[in-house]
């Protein structure tokens, strides 16, 4: 693959396919060398910030794994501990931290707040989840699937629910660059945003991917190899957007017989956390609320042997090493 060293990685529609098949290869390898006890500092002595204005349970963790791993030390900055935004502005915090850090990891709200971290930062800055992208979630997702099916090219994936945001941005862009089928299956206002499927169409005419917008669930699952969902209400959206997100979704919640549909070899996939059952405080509120004790999916299909989230939890921490290790290094593991 061409040198990532010295980039920042903002989205993935930066990379070329190479690329990214390259980080997911050598995330496997780092992958195998944690598994059997072989040390990898690839980036000893670095240091580096990791700045979040949204919470976390994944994402943070996974950095600070890899990093100590890695051999550098992260520092976390907070979602309230930090100056950044509110008494300084984004292109002074950026000079400051270039000035510390070897590279930078942002999680937080406009993906034009990562990019002009990157440009006057001057150092290496991975985006952790911004609004309209979650890059490093797509790139532990891949890794889980080759795991599963061996190879990305021609494998359907099917989102299903708020294609607009996040999640539904990133996998379509991810699905293209992979050459993959891609279904975004929501109603028509929750399809991705018009400019950003035209940017994907152009990749996908290069690569022979294939993307699809249906509305319909059953005739979107059929032999899905993967379907894939996400939480209805994201982070940083008002709570008044709840009782539309759930009237325009429920027909899109992932069930045992939407998997059946699908067929044997479909697997399901969440980025997490999930609303599958009433043991967490906004679950509870909504089945107050709204008396559903579900949201995106079941919980017969979350705890299903179809459901491989864990995997794909653990692997954002190998795929966020590869994410780094690449900025930092001439090469890495195969
Ligand atoms: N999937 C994901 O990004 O999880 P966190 O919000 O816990 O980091
Ligand atoms: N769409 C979700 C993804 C969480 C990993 C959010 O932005 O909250």
């Amino acid at each position: 693959m061409n040198s990532l060293k010295g980039k920042s990685f903002l989205k993935l529609l930066d990379l070329t396919p190479a690329q990214i098949g390259g980080l997911i290869d050598a995330a496997a390898a780092f992958k195998k060398m944690k598994k059997e006890g072989i040390p990898h500092k690839y980036c000893e002595g670095k240091n580096i910030a990791l700045v979040f204005e949204k919470t976390s349970t994944r994402t943070r963790c996974a950095f600070e794994v890899a990093a100590a791993d890695l051999g550098m030390h992260p520092v976390y900055l907070d979602p309230k501990s930090s100056q950044m935004g509110k008494k300084e502005s984004i292109p002074d915090t950026a000079r400051v931290l270039g000035r510390m850090f070897d590279g930078i990891e942002y999680r937080g709200y406009g993906q034009e707040i990562v990019e002009e971290l990157a440009e006057y930062s001057k150092v290496p800055v991975w985006n952790g989840l911004t609004n309209e992208f979650h890059p490093t979630q797509i790139l532990a997702d891949f890794l889980t699937i080759k795991e599963y099916f061996g190879t990305l090219s021609g494998k359907k994936l099917v989102y299903m629910g708020d294609a607009r945001y996040n999640m539904g941005n990133s996998l379509m862009v991810g699905c293209a660059k992979m050459g993959m089928h891609f279904v975004a299956c929501a109603p028509k206002k929750y399809f991705p945003d018009k400019t950003l499927v035209d940017e994907c169409l152009k990749v996908a005419a290069e690569t022979g991917a294939v993307l699809e917008f249906i509305e319909d669930p059953e005739t979107a699952v059929k032999g899905a190899h993967v379907i894939y969902t996400d939480v209805w209400v994201s982070m940083g959206e008002p709570a008044e957007v709840w009782k539309e997100r759930i009237d325009d979704l429920t027909p899109y919640r992932v069930t045992k017989k939407l998997l059946d549909v699908a067929g044997n070899q479909c697997k399901f996939m969440h980025c997490l956390p999930a609303f599958h059952d009433l043991k967490t405080e906004t679950g509870k509120e909504i089945f107050d609320k709204f008396g559903i004790d579900c949201m995106e999916v079941t919980d017969e299909v979350f705890e299903s042997e179809a459901s491989i989230v864990f995997d794909e939890a653990e692997n954002r921490m190998h795929t966020i090493k590869a994410v780094m290790a690449a900025s930092f290094c001439d090469s890495l593991p195969e």
